[in-house]
């Protein structure tokens, strides 16, 4: 790899499979770095985020590099690359190693090369998530052109007023699917051609609403999501939306602005049959979204993260995001 560091007794090298374990702890360490100090409590699924590592590094193994002095791991990232969109997924250093670099070094050692280009020939628009309390982070994708924007609110709790979520319209074709992409036997439809119907909605939806589209993210989604398709009364495709079996709801995309918040509605009443909590990341450009949300009854349960670019990427008025790593 190039851009090695001038402390000889530091490296950096491509992560492999058997680093992600690593990888995990060095971010809970680094997060629980700044978080206890400031009485914050870090909620942590490790199975999970393991998990979604080594989708990024299956996507774009070349981007996800890991940092060890005299081979111990002690920071890493990780960035991918859709369309015409490189974001920024994760950047971790252990706490006694930040300030002198290191991050930087990572940073550099992950963004776009001169060759990589968006499929118009135009330079890749740079993103990322990042904690408002973090201002290091903050600062340093700022300086590389990701200046933050955009606040994205977790939301968490019981839905004690469902009703606050407008319906869907008349007219609005709402279909259901299984983790697998089938749609769970409902409508008799096989699993090919309900396979079918979940990636044409989705790359339609995808196309308009992010500006790219992703089957490799749907194919990992569709691991442990179940979810809606939404089309109109012509089968045109209108919306899709997950949810997970732990009441986690997203990510959810609408043609129409206006009928994001009645998805995201029938999304959480369908998570709160199963279970008792549902949890979503809603950004400040779905206003009525988070307006429904707060008045169904969730609660903004975490200090906001910033969504931060170099040039504007998808509508966030009409998507909302699966995670902060992958947008
Ligand atoms: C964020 C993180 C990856 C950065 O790595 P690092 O090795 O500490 O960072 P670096 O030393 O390369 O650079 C940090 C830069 O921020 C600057 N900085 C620090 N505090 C700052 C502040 N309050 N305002 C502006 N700039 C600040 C530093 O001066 C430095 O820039 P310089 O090299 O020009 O002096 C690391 O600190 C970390 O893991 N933090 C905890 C976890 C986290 O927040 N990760 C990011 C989640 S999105």
């Amino acid at each position: 790899m190039d851009g090695q560091p001038a402390d000889r007794s530091i490296s950096l090298r491509l992560a492999t499979e058997a680093d992600l374990a690593a990888c995990a702890e060095i971010q809970r360490v680094a997060l629980d770095g700044y978080l206890a100090p400031l009485g914050q409590t870090l909620t942590w699924n490790a199975p999970a985020v393991v998990g979604l590592f080594a989708h990024l590094r299956a996507t774009d193994p070349g981007r996800f590099v890991v940092a060890e002095r005299d081979g111990v791991p002690i920071g890493f990232a990780s960035a991918w690359v859709r369309g015409g969109l490189w974001f920024l997924a994760l950047l971790f250093v252990v706490p006694e190693e930040q300030g002198r670099r290191l991050g930087t070094l990572l940073l550099e050692a992950v963004l776009p090369g001169p060759r990589d280009r968006a499929p118009d020939g135009e330079p890749l628009v740079l993103g990322v998530a990042t904690d408002s309390l973090q201002p290091i982070s903050n600062a340093l994708y700022a300086r590389f052109g990701m200046v933050p924007r955009l606040p994205a609110f977790m939301l968490r709790g019981p839905l004690s007023r469902p009703e606050a979520f407008a319906r869907l319209p008349e007219g609005v074709v709402a279909t259901p699917f299984a983790p697998g992409g089938t749609d769970g036997g409902r409508t008799g439809a096989d699993a090919g051609s309900a396979l079918r119907l979940h990636a044409d909605v989705t790359t339609a939806v995808d196309r308009e609403v992010l500006g790219f589209v992703r089957p490799v993210d749907h194919a990992w989604l569709l691991g442990d999501r179940s979810g809606i398709l939404l089309a109109n009364a012509d089968g045109e495709p209108v919306g899709y939306g997950y949810r997970r079996a732990d009441g986690r709801l997203g990510p959810v995309a609408t043609m129409d602005a206006t009928l994001l918040p009645a998805l995201v509605g029938r999304l959480a009443r369908d998570a709160a049959a199963d279970v008792p909590e549902q949890s979503l990341i809603v950004t400040g450009a779905a206003g009525p979204a988070l307006v429904a949300c707060l008045a169904a009854g969730l609660r903004i349960t975490d200090p906001p993260t910033i969504v931060g670019w170099d040039r504007p990427f998808a509508d966030f008025s009409r998507y909302l995001p699966t995670g902060l790593a992958l947008v």
